[in-house]
């Protein structure tokens, strides 16, 4: 079939929105109308060509939700007209991975994922007629439609508006699961999250959903600081250097049970990881530090009891527990609306990276209408 979507040509150049053929879902894959798809950081990053993974001609987007339009041979869980969130993060379900409660990394199709090609080793994409392009975390969700392999996709309820539910294809979910899945807060501990962009407001309404009796939110922009208070949190402050000292001394100078990191930045991971608790405070890093960057930890911090944990997507298993996050949005416990700041064409998609470059709003949703 033709199809719009935005490719990216070449690194640091505009994406260009064109024509370009999809092919139909072999076994174990599934063709996906998109109705709406957020635009996310990590698709302007690989765009900048900053990224040492990434590759081009690619089309982005990984933030996306749609409706089932046909199924491959051997495609169980999903039918034409279910509701679906698209993950980068799969869940096989049979690996030893997914079949360990500890992580959520699926091993199943990481290597071809990675390369930009469906678990057979081909791509669906290619320029009418022409060349193959490669997709982009397996998704490629910036185009009219995708193919998919269905361990993949997130069935959730067809209640959900998808224009909310494309956010918990990561960003929302990164941070939610930072709090409840990675870090596991306990009722009535005092956490702290560093950045309050998509994934930092994401651990906000986490950390709340968790009881957690304190929750104090770190970011430079008081305009974002006000959303945090909206989600949950109680005490805010503008970050700097002296963010430590200041966490310690609100904390009778011992640290929080929990700190989350969500901002990318090398340095303020070492302030998560210095203001959490001495004995047993948990610090779980989400940001992706640039290219070569590393973390400066003195060891005493972590002999003194205190742990370090990352967190990929937010240690969601995507097809069981998105679904379980919509729901809790569905049900009235978090507050996507206030996420949403601006609705864009796909054709407008390059004015989503400006919004995004300018920290104008928190998500951009592209509307396929
Ligand atoms: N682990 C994952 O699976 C995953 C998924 C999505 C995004 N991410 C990463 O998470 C990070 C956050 O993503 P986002 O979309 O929320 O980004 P964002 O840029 O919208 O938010 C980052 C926030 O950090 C704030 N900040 C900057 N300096 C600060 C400081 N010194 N102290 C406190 N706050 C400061 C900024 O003001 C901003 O509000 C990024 O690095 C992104 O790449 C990781
Ligand atoms: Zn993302
Ligand atoms: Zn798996």
């Amino acid at each position: 079939m033709r199809m719009r979507a935005a490719v990216l040509e070449e690194f640091g150049q505009p994406l260009v929105v064109q024509e370009l053929e999809l092919a139909e879902p072999r076994a174990g894959e599934v063709l996906v109308r998109l109705v709406a798809c957020g635009v996310c950081h990590t698709d302007m990053y690989t765009a900048s060509g900053v990224d040492p993974s990434g590759y081009a001609p690619t089309v982005l987007g990984h933030e996306g939700a749609g409706v089932v339009e046909a199924v491959g041979e051997d495609v169980t869980d999903l039918r034409v007209g279910d509701h679906v969130v698209t993950l980068f993060s799969p869940q096989c379900r049979e690996c030893e991975h997914c079949l360990s409660p500890k992580t959520n990394i699926c091993l199943a199709i990481r290597e071809q994922q990675g390369k930009g090609y469906l678990p057979d080793s081909t791509a669906r994409l290619s320029r009418p007629g022409g060349e193959p392009i490669r997709h982009f975390m397996g998704t490629s969700t910036f185009a009219e439609y995708t193919v998919m392999p269905q361990i993949a996709l997130a069935k959730v309820s067809p209640d959900a508006p998808l224009d909310r539910a494309c956010l918990f294809a990561c960003g929302l979910s990164t941070g939610l699961g930072a709090a409840m899945f990675t870090a596991k807060v306990e009722a009535g501990s005092t956490v702290v999250v560093f950045g309050a962009g998509m994934v930092g407001l994401g651990a906000v309404a986490g950390a709340r959903l968790q009881g957690a009796e304190r929750i104090v939110c770190v970011d430079l922009s008081p305009q974002r600081l006000e959303m945090a208070s909206h989600q949950g949190a109680t005490d805010v402050l503008i970050g700097g250097p002296d963010t430590v000292a200041a966490i310690l001394e609100m904390t009778g100078g011992f640290g929080a049970d929990y700190t989350i990191e969500a901002t990318g930045l090398v340095a303020v991971m070492r302030q998560a990881v210095e203001s959490a608790r001495m004995g047993w405070g948990l610090a779980t890093i989400c940001g992706v530090a640039g290219k070569g960057e590393t973390l400066d930890v003195i060891p005493r911090y972590l002999i003194t009891g205190r742990r370090l944990a990352g967190s990929s997507f937010g240690g969601v298993k995507g097809r069981d527990q998105v679904p379980q996050l919509v729901q809790r949005y569905l049900d009235g416990d978090i507050d996507v609306d206030a996420f949403l700041s601006h609705r864009i064409t796909l054709d407008e998609v390059n004015t989503g990276f400006d919004l995004m470059h300018a920290q104008d709003g928190i998500r951009s949703v592209i509307d396929f209408g």
